[in-house]
């Protein structure tokens, strides 16, 4: 999972300055709540500031609880002690890295903070992808007593409303992808008496519904306010609206019936490219602002997508052309060099000299491994967390940039 921004493919960058810039529920149970969580009214305090960026850095944290949420998911909570409690204050829709060693490898993944911000623990949800090596893992490897590694939360996949007094909100999700946004849904429903929230969420069959019975305790704390429309794409539903793939069709017809994109002041889209990208794309063409629209991307779990690793070994020959890769981290200075020949992302060849340079995806998605290029330029090849504002002022994900000069320093700590 992680934040996006809009667009990928490849990036060129200069240097801010040039820049100018479970149990499985029993059917019955599962009808009913689906059936009551589609119809939830539809009348329509403060939002949270902006995330301050933080450096992100790793800390063992005790399991705590772990608790089936369907079949192929569990939600794990950790211990926060007190004395880490300010660096792991978050904001709903924020995530955190998780590491681990997993048949002698080190494996990271970043997973969403799944609850409301409270002091003295965490919580994500963690689905198993089919061939996911960390996700098949923590489904029994993690339980409460053992610990595991958990970087403090990042991402800006969060409200920027100034105030959440009748503010309408809205989130479309597939599948794990419901995670921040049921963060994100409990905070702007519980931070005001006239905030609203409608969701779209849609899986194949109702048993794949995560956070069932958390939706309907939405339902029925807030009644008037939450709206959740299910949308199976391998289940009959009785209204033919809420059953198949979301297509531009099916999603048109959804926006038009049962959202009304009108009254949204604030979106979020939480799921696999195609479908984030054609929420994007018809929000657009119906005159939503996109900086209305906050939007992250999770891979679709199919075999063949997972997360590429970072620390590719690469060896440095004398006699080849080299670039000059400079960095400070936690105000140490610090420099490799890097073969042309090998292309070589700056966050590999950084982690060859520093192994606490941050990052948890690899991936270009979830924004960890962000730094400011202060000289040299960079060709990009995704990037799916930072916002133009970001690439304006020179910020660039050190595990997709590439050198296209023989220097280049980036900053981690700005
Ligand atoms: S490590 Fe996730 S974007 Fe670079």
């Amino acid at each position: 999972m992680a934040h996006v921004s809009p667009g990928h493919g490849l990036w060129h960058l200069r240097p801010a300055s040039a820049v100018g810039s479970a149990e499985t529920a029993d059917s019955a149970r599962i009808a009913d709540a689906l059936l009551n969580s589609v119809v939830g009214g539809s009348s329509g305090g403060s939002a949270a500031t902006a995330p301050a960026r933080h450096r992100a850095r790793f800390h063992t944290l005790a399991v705590q609880d772990v608790r089936p949420l369907t079949q192929e998911s569990i939600e794990v909570t950790f211990a926060v002690p007190e004395e880490l409690a300010d660096e792991f204050s978050y904001l709903a829709g924020q995530h955190v890295a998780l590491r681990a060693q997993i048949d002698g490898r080190e494996v990271r993944r970043s997973y969403s903070l799944c609850r409301p911000p409270a002091r003295g623990s965490v919580s994500v949800a963690i689905k198993q992808d089919q061939g996911g090596r960390f996700s098949t893992w923590a489904q029994t490897a993690l339980a409460p007593g053992g610990e595991l590694d958990v970087m403090s939360p990042q991402g800006a996949f969060t409200s920027t409303l100034a105030a959440l007094d009748g503010a309408h909100v809205a989130g479309v999700a597939a599948g794990s992808g419901i995670t921040p946004l049921m963060a994100l849904a409990a905070t702007v429903l519980s931070r005001s008496d006239t905030s609203r929230f409608t969701l779209v969420y849609t899986n194949r069959r109702a048993t794949d519904v995560m956070f069932l019975d958390d939706l309907a305790d939405l339902k029925d704390r807030y009644p008037s306010r939450f709206v959740v429309h299910h949308v199976l794409t391998r289940e009959q539903r009785s209204a033919p609206l809420l059953s198949g793939r979301i297509d531009e069709e099916r999603l048109r017809g959804i926006l038009d019936a049962l959202v009304l994109p009108a009254t949204v002041d604030e979106w979020f889209l939480c799921g696999p490219f195609e479908l984030v990208q054609l929420c994007r794309d018809t929000l657009a063409d119906i005159g939503v602002e996109t900086a209305h629209v906050r939007y992250e991307l999770f891979t679709t779990g199919e075999p063949g997508q997972e997360q590429p690793e970072a620390g590719r070994p690469v060896i440095v020959r004398e006699d080849e052309p080299t670039r000059l890769i400079e960095f400070t981290l936690d105000g140490q200075s610090g420099s490799v060099e890097t073969p042309v020949s090998a292309d070589e992302s700056i966050l590999n060849a950084a982690l060859r000299v520093r192994p606490d340079v941050p990052f948890a995806c690899a991936g270009g998605v979830c924004g960890t491994c962000r730094a400011r290029l202060v000289d040299g330029s960079v060709t990009m090849t995704e990037n799916y967390a930072l916002e133009q504002d970001e690439l304006d002022r020179g910020y660039v994900l050190t595990c997709q940039s590439h050198p296209t000069s023989d220097r280049v320093a980036v900053d981690y700590d700005v």
